[in-house]
């Protein structure tokens, strides 16, 4: 049986068009899910948007319109540029949908029926509390977030205090199982550099989370089964969506859950703002107290930025980079591309249009693009497109590392099991600069003019439409269509799969296609 993969994206707040950061962590991965498919594993690819909290009904309000309307509008945006950006996923989760809401409010209800001795809730209560509250950012502020000066910096936006009674899930008697868990599972956050973040935090963990609002001030959410005056606190509503739309998932005592055990524990893709606490404290605490093992919490990949000239993309500094406009004006496999090259998977980034102009000229034009051209091209020339089987490559060509299939292909499995996305996309294309160096020292055009080399040159020409073929299918989860489009220059039809990477496929008297410039060259605006 093929081995199943679940993997899933933060979902989106639908409280603004989709910008850049969005794109990059539902390529991201995509990129990764395509790389499972490419192992031939089963893929579940969960993405969405978080549609529920004071934001929308805020700016709903402010338009005059029904928040659900207004989600659906932005909703639509979403999902017509993951189309676009060819990000291809198996279910779609929208917090507004009525699954989604009756399994929130059967989770609420189940921990609130879990009694203890004493006949309490083991995990919620209510209690009655005053203090600090961020409008912007929907919660009640403690002093670990006030600044140096004492007061709360402008990212918690209108600060206001409030005393009010809510429902409270219990966080802080579950530090140190949290603590014990991080060290016994280090492969629970990657990179290790958040790990030791969460770590920190958690040692720091006090407090447990208010995870209901009182309607008279929040009305755009889930109601708590158990308190009609209330709707679910945003986060604890949307952490939920992870489990709502998986495969087989039912949050009844006891249900069986065959299904969805065959798909869980996921891989869950998120930027680095909403590890802590979110991610790395809610949500494994909340997954315990539904009954799961230590083994079955999830596993994070916590992305970095992409920033604008160093600085951070604000609607205020009105330097939101949008990637629809992006998509239109250089294509969604060269947005693709730089998203995925121009940045260590974990770390920050600058995003910039110069920086997707030249790593495309330079690696997809150039670099790529003109060895497929030359290759077919001296195909044509000296052998009428058809190609003669070499059987010892290594032999007459080179044993270079970056030329053998094998090294590479471990290489890149390495690279992308450790979820190195921009090392694997290097390590291919480190395959085709090694080619085009190749041709260079073994000049074929030379070789062509000597008879008696004639074996020389049909190896030459095999091993450059082969390792073509090879590229193609390395690229393939980052340009899905380039490598397509490589295939079809190839002459070669039909699905392959990351075992098809390797030396020998194209038959003795396979008939290479026509070359057709593949990535051309993206000119700059004058001027530049
Ligand atoms: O946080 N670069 O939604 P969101 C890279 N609804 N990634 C970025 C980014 C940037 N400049 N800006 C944002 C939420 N992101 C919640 C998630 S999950 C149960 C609920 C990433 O729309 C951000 O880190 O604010 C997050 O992973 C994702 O975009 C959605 O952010
Ligand atoms: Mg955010």
């Amino acid at each position: 049986m093929a081995d199943n993969f679940f993997i899933t994206t933060a979902i989106d707040y639908t409280n603004g068009a989709p910008h850049i950061g969005h794109a990059y962590e539902k390529v991201l991965a995509d990129v990764i899910a395509r790389y499972h498919r490419l192992k031939g594993e089963s893929v579940f690819y969960l993405t969405g948007v978080d549609q529920h909290g004071q934001k929308v009904q805020q700016s709903a309000e402010k338009q005059g319109i029904e928040p659900q309307k207004f989600v659906d509008g932005l909703t639509e945006k979403f999902v017509a540029l993951w189309d676009k950006l060819d990000v291809r996923y198996e279910r779609w989760a929208a917090t507004t949908d009525a699954s989604h809401k009756q399994c929130v409010r059967a989770i609420l209800q189940r921990l609130w029926d879990e009694k203890d001795a004493t006949g309490q809730s083991r995990w919620l209560y209510k209690t009655k509390q005053g203090g600090w509250y961020s409008v912007r950012q929907e919660q009640f502020l403690t002093d670990k977030e006030r600044g140096e000066d004492g007061e709360f910096g402008p990212e918690w936006g209108e600060v206001e205090f409030r005393e009010e009674e809510n429902y409270y899930f219990r966080l802080t008697e579950h530090r140190d199982w949290l603590l014990v868990l991080l060290e016994s599972r280090p492969e629970l956050v990657t990179p290790d550099f958040r790990r030791g973040e969460l770590r920190n935090a958690v040692e720091k963990l006090s407090g447990d989370l208010c995870i209901s609002r009182p309607k008279s001030r929040l009305a755009w959410g889930i109601e708590l089964p158990f308190d009609p005056e209330f709707v679910t606190f945003v986060w604890f509503d949307a952490l939920v969506n992870y489990i709502s739309f998986a495969p087989g998932y039912d949050p009844a005592p006891g249900a069986d859950l065959s299904e969805f055990n065959a798909w869980w524990p996921a891989l869950h893709v998120i930027g680095k703002d909403i590890l802590i606490p979110a991610h790395g404290v809610y949500w494994p605490i909340m997954l315990k107290a539904l009954g799961f093992s230590d083994a079955d919490i999830p596993i994070l990949l916590v992305h970095g930025w992409w920033n604008i000239g160093g600085t951070k993309m604000s609607k205020t500094l009105g330097n939101v980079v949008d990637p629809d406009a992006l998509a239109d004006k250089y294509g969604a496999e060269a947005l693709r591309y730089y998203l995925m090259s121009d940045i260590t998977t974990g770390r920050d980034a600058d995003f910039s249009d110069d920086r997707l102009i030249t790593r495309f000229n330079s690696d997809l034009a150039k670099n790529l693009g003109n060895l497929l051209n030359r290759s077919l091209n001296m195909a044509h020339k000296y052998r009428g497109g058809v190609l003669k089987k070499t059987t010892a490559p290594e032999l007459l060509l080179t044993t270079r590392d970056a030329l053998n299939f094998e090294t590479v292909v471990e290489l890149y499995r390495s690279q992308f099991d450790g979820c190195a996305v921009n090392l694997a996309l290097e390590t291919a294309l480190l395959h085709a600069t090694a080619c085009n160096q190749f041709i260079d020292l073994q000049k074929p055009w030379t070789v062509a003019k000597h008879p008696d080399l004639a074996d020389r040159l049909d190896a030459i020409l095999y091993q450059l439409a082969e390792s073509l073929r090879f590229i193609a299918i390395l690229l393939s989860p980052i340009v899905p269509k380039a490598a397509r489009g490589i295939f079809d220059q190839l002459g070669v039809t039909g699905e392959f799969g990351l075992g098809d990477a390797k030396w020998g496929a194209l038959p003795d008297g396979h008939r290479v296609g026509t070359p057709v410039p593949l990535f051309p060259q993206i000119e700059r605006p004058e001027g530049e």
